[in-house]
């Protein structure tokens, strides 16, 4: 990392409570929220003031640590009945990030693991949040050195349309999608970004944007409509997204719009990278068919700021994310190299191996 690298931490273990950015104020205002109590993270986890799905992962561990650390009694089976309660609650938050599950998955199975008092589980919870924590910042590092390799060579400075934020705010650090185009910059290779808005939420808009200016990486704001017209003209060189759950066979769920960037640059003759974490693949499931997929709020779709933008009495659809198909995601780029999504078992197995 070079010495003019901005870094944003969206989730800050403070002393005795975790310090989140309030990414919903953001860029207009920088704001750190106070969480003490797991039923706080998950409403925070929920109501989107932390997001992305490496962050929604890192926040639940910590989440579940505070729900244990208020845990009062010392007994054994007492104490891992209340902490499957807290667990089940933080998994209700948010459906379709698996990283949500893997790292809840991961905390209970210390916990379970250790032998020792209450007082020590609790002890172990935390340095497990803080391990999940660090861990994926240099799992996010290491994405974006080997997604650099898998770049094309020409031309020598690229211009890289992303989607959503999958950004240093969406993950422990330095991001997925955004730790790809940030290795890029600081090597050269980057002449600028293109960020879709991402209707509804505008993560693109309010969170892309901010994390390249604060790093003086050229930006460029479009709608989502305007991607494909983009490509069209010739400004784009590849497409690097994130992914909030990848099966199996590589079909991959991400931020809503993302597919159709998928065919836009397929018709257009372009790469189109996702930037994951190994960790974001879920094993258990066959294909992308078998990916929940979040519907949040009507209000997102129906209304502009406080002003209802539609007439009474229309109808709303608002799923979160959508499912991208393997054959039209050239590799993923995960924290162990680039990998078509097709091979991603066999990837999986050399790794663990
Ligand atoms: O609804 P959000 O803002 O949590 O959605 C975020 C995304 O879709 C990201 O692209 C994804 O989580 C990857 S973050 C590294």
């Amino acid at each position: 990392m070079t010495a003019s690298t901005v870094q944003v931490y969206p989730v800050i273990w403070n002393e005795d409570r975790v310090l989140l950015i309030d990414q919903n104020r953001l860029p207009t205002e920088y704001v750190l929220v106070e969480i003490s109590r797991y039923e706080d993270m998950a409403v925070a986890i929920r109501t989107m003031i932390v997001r992305g799905a490496p962050a929604i992962g890192v926040a639940a561990a910590y989440g579940l640590y505070l729900g244990a650390r208020d845990v009062q009694t010392q007994e054994r089976d007492e104490f891992f009945a209340q902490l499957e309660s807290i667990a089940q609650q933080l998994r209700q938050t948010r459906p379709t990030a698996v990283n949500l599950f893997w790292a809840i998955s991961r905390m209970m199975r210390t916990a379970y693991e250790s032998l020792g008092t209450v007082d020590e589980i609790k002890e172990i919870l935390l340095n497990t949040a803080k391990r999940i924590n660090a861990e994926d910042l240099q799992t996010c590092q290491a994405i974006g050195t080997h997604g650099l390799e898998a770049l094309p060579q020409t031309p020598e400075k690229l211009t890289i349309l992303t989607h959503c934020n999958a950004g240093a705010l969406a993950t422990a650090g330095y991001g997925t999608s955004l730790s790809v185009v940030r290795t890029a910059w600081h090597s050269g290779r980057l002449k600028r970004v293109y960020a879709d808005e991402t209707r509804p939420r505008l993560q693109g808009a309010k969170l892309t944007a901010w994390e390249c200016v604060q790093e003086g990486i050229p930006v460029t704001l479009i709608t989502d409509s305007m991607a494909a017209h983009c490509m069209k003209l010739g400004l784009i060189d590849a497409v690097i997204v994130g992914a909030d759950r990848i099966a199996s066979n590589g079909d991959t769920a991400n931020k809503i719009g993302t597919y159709s960037l998928a065919i836009a640059a397929k018709a257009h003759n372009l790469p189109f990278f996702v930037a994951a974490p190994l960790s974001t693949v879920d094993f258990k499931l066959s294909d992308g068919s078998q990916i929940p997929i979040e519907e949040r709020d009507p209000a997102e779709i129906y209304k502009i700021g406080e002003t209802v933008i539609c007439a009474a009495g229309t109808e709303f659809y608002n799923p979160a994310f959508d499912v991208t198909p393997a054959e039209l995601i050239t590799a993923i780029l995960t924290e162990y190299g680039a990998v078509k999504p097709q091979e991603l078992k066999d990837f999986q197995a050399k790794q663990i191996s």
